[in-house]
């Protein structure tokens, strides 16, 4: 795979227009890292855009270029691109398990998950919150029969064989209605689906009474970012409104009872005059009655058996309530769908059209599919050759100091398993240190004359080479190849538009 940028400056002008092209050949590059950088309108997209189209012409059809494009502008010819959008179906689901017993699991999942929801907003989730979040999750896998501790419990139904079972019943909301009810809500209008042995009704018709029944998840998928929202939204509802408040108050009542019993016991031995014993009698029948009565509403306001451990839990109704605001911000995220992108399978590069996405939006879309794409390179293990590129246009946008930034993450240990990044920016100062460190090329292009001392710094590179660089005429490239890693930066005069 190669990528022809032009040829070098010095000896076209002091040599007859003596051509010496400076190739950059992934067989070659002590590794497949990339970026570009340069002042705004210097040519960096327009340097991107052909580094994809030269390489992916050249790599026999071998490598996937996956193209962040933030403002619409980096279409290649043979690509698959695709819009992300408030208003197109299409996006990926964050709560995805991985079934591999190694990479994968519930855990993975949501620390995933969580991870990326500290990326978007002003703020973090406190620790607090972050325990509550962890707990909700585990427990909304628990429902969907994801044990996290059990790897055999992590594999999802076939989704062609729940598309089959599904055939003609996709208008259907499945309830979960516990036997005891059956006559209720089939008195309410509710069928039995003998197959999917679950009660239902069209959706139009989920209502009034019917919500007294939860949906019920008839076939074992990962949950959506929706079915989060909904489940925090019972929890929070069962522990505002009724059932577990109704539990513990009774309890309590138990508890003052028993004691009020205790008490009166105690009493009664001491006392010896009859009048006052037969006072003390009756009121110990009373308060015995009371705590019967008061245990007995306990035990029928029980349902799950984990009342106490989840008022224990999510007692803290402002930190519940944040969380839940949380979810629900991120699921009126345009990208969390269920349909995934209809990319060709066919085409080696394929674009994620985010510029209608909001920068959050486009921040977290981006942190999502670069560590899906991680997770999935190193489940495949080692790789001889490059099999993916990651070309991030605008990249500062995601640089972020905490460890588990993606790019950070791609750049330091992702070569081995065949995926590299390429990324642009306006000035090499959005980089990490690590980051540079760890590029097999550099492309720098023009670079406003403020910045010029701190770049030569930052990329180790003579000031005066920086002097000569032109917007959208010349670039300084370096190569670092296996047998010469010392390559200097070469002065390079890229091709004239249609050339
Ligand atoms: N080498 C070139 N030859 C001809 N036209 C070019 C060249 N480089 C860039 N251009 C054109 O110049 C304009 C600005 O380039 P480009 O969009 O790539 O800049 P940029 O560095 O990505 O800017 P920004 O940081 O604002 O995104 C574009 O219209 C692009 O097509
Ligand atoms: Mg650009």
């Amino acid at each position: 795979m190669q990528i022809q940028f032009g040829c070098a400056q010095w000896n076209y002008n002091n040599e007859g227009g003596k051509v010496v092209p400076i190739t950059w050949d992934s067989s070659a590059v002590v590794n497949a890292h990339m970026m570009v950088c340069g002042k705004s309108g210097s040519g960096k997209s327009h340097q991107l855009k052909r580094a994809i189209h030269s390489a992916s012409r050249t790599s026999d059809g071998t490598v996937r270029f996956h193209v962040f494009d933030r403002h619409g502008d980096l279409g290649v010819p043979g690509e698959s691109v695709v819009k992300f959008s408030e208003s197109t179906p299409f996006g990926f689901n964050p709560l995805e398990v991985n079934p591999d017993p190694h990479f994968g699991g519930v855990r993975k999942a949501i620390q995933k998950f969580i991870s990326g929801v500290n990326r978007t907003g002003s703020h973090k989730l406190g620790p607090l919150q972050e325990a509550l979040m962890r707990r909700l999750l585990e427990e909304l896998y628990a429902s969907r029969g994801f044990n996290k501790d059990d790897y055999r419990t992590w594999v999802p139904q076939d989704s062609y064989e729940i598309a089959e079972k599904m055939r003609g019943k996709e208008s259907r909301v499945f309830l979960d209605v516990p036997y005891a009810q059956r006559d209720r809500v089939k008195e309410l209008g509710a069928r039995w689906d003998g197959d999917l042995k679950a009660w239902w009704v069209e959706r139009d018709a989920y209502a009034g009474d019917l919500l007294m029944w939860d949906p019920k998840v008839v076939f074992k998928v990962s949950p959506t970012l929706a079915d989060a929202v909904a489940f925090a939204e019972r929890k929070m509802k069962a522990i505002f409104l009724g059932t577990n408040a109704a539990a513990m108050g009774h309890l309590a009542e138990v508890n003052r009872q028993a004691a009020a019993f205790h008490r009166i016991a105690t009493k009664l031995n001491k006392e010896s005059r009859d009048e006052e014993l037969e006072k003390l009698q009756k009121r110990l029948e009373e308060a015995r009655d009371k705590a019967m009565s008061s245990y007995k509403g306990y035990l029928n306001t029980v349902e799950t058996g984990r009342e106490l451990d989840e008022v224990i839990h999510y007692r803290s109704m402002d930190v519940m309530t944040s969380v839940y605001e949380r979810l629900c911000n991120l699921n009126a995220i345009g990208i969390f769908r269920n349909t995934l992108p209809p990319h060709d399978h066919g085409a080696a590069i394929w674009r994620y059209d985010i510029s209608a996405l909001a920068a959050d939006e486009a921040k977290l879309f981006v942190h999502f599919k670069l560590s899906q794409m991680f997770d999935d390179a190193r489940q495949r293990g080692q790789q001889p050759c490059v099999r993916e590129i990651a070309a991030v246009d605008e990249a500062e946008m995601y640089f972020t100091d905490d460890d588990d930034n993606m790019l950070n993450t791609i750049s330091k240990e992702a070569r081995k398993f065949g995926l590299n990044l390429w990324a642009a920016s306006q000035s090499p100062a959005h980089f990490s240190e690590d980051f540079i460190s760890n590029l097999g090329a550099k492309v720098i292009l023009y670079i406003d004359p403020t910045k010029w001392d701190a770049s030569a710094r930052n990329l180790k590179i003579e000031r005066k080479k920086i002097e000569h660089l032109r917007p959208r005429y010349n670039g300084l490239i370096q190569i670092i190849n296996n047998d010469d890693v010392k390559s200097a930066y070469n002065l390079t005069l890229f091709p004239k538009e249609g050339a």
